[in-house]
């Protein structure tokens, strides 16, 4: 039977159009059960429905607290069964019940060279910091923020004369499209899991991410 995917979006939705481009391909083998965010207006919302995918809208905002969200979330992912949950631009932190649920089955994109830089601004951080280099990396979602077991990550020379604004395109255009159906497409065909902490890929337990040369023809 086919993996059942959700995606968590908050805003632009470049990841999740690339999800979608991926299914919609056959390179992941996967059917996009939902596609959840937020933000009322997050712009990926269209693209979702525009492929017939089933969006819904679950403002944080107007939840008593954290744990109120989490709560609402997991009870409507809950309906979905999904057997793989990616996150997808989702800029809310998750609280540990709910990442204990969906232990195993979450993953992330995060725009830096994990462990470097987890948190918020990581291009912004990473050009002050005068770095040679950066990147994006996909883990699996632990309680940790942005700490989990890494799968894979690929990297972007930094220019001079980069800005913020610059640099986060190429690395999203280079890295995020490509390195994110990837991970998502070798959990699809069961080939990812994690396993004691570990990411654990075709048998292999991975002790660091992998990297860009070993995506399969079909996302370089
Ligand atoms: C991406 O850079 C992703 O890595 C980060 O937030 C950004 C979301 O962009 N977590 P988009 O919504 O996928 O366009």
């Amino acid at each position: 039977m086919r993996a059942r995917l959700a995606i968590l979006i908050s805003g632009r939705g470049r990841n999740l159009r690339a999800l979608i481009a991926a299914v919609q391909d056959g390179r992941i083998d996967a059917e996009i059960v939902a596609v959840i965010s937020n933000h009322r207006d997050a712009e990926g919302l269209a693209f979702a429905r525009a492929a017939g995918i089933v969006t819904e809208i679950l403002p944080h905002a107007e939840f008593a607290d954290r744990r109120a969200f989490d709560t609402a979330l997991a009870d409507r992912l809950r309906s979905y069964t999904p057997d793989i949950l990616a996150l997808a631009g989702f800029m809310r932190v998750l609280g540990e019940d709910f990442v204990a649920e969906f232990r195993g089955r979450m993953l992330n994109i995060h725009p830096s060279l994990l462990p470097k830089y987890a948190g918020l601004h990581t291009h912004r951080r990473a050009l002050a910091a005068g770095d040679a280099e950066h990147g994006a990396t996909v883990h699996f979602v632990t309680s940790q923020l942005d700490g989990g077991a890494p799968v894979i990550q690929g990297r972007v020379k930094i220019q001079a004369g980069d800005d913020e604004a610059q640099l986060a395109e190429r690395v999203l255009n280079e890295i995020e499209l490509k390195i994110y159906p990837q991970a998502v497409a070798w959990m699809a065909r069961g080939e990812l899991r994690l396993v004691d902490n570990m990411a654990v890929l075709k048998g292999q337990r991975l002790e660091r991410a992998l990297q860009m040369d070993q995506l399969d023809e079909a996302f370089r």
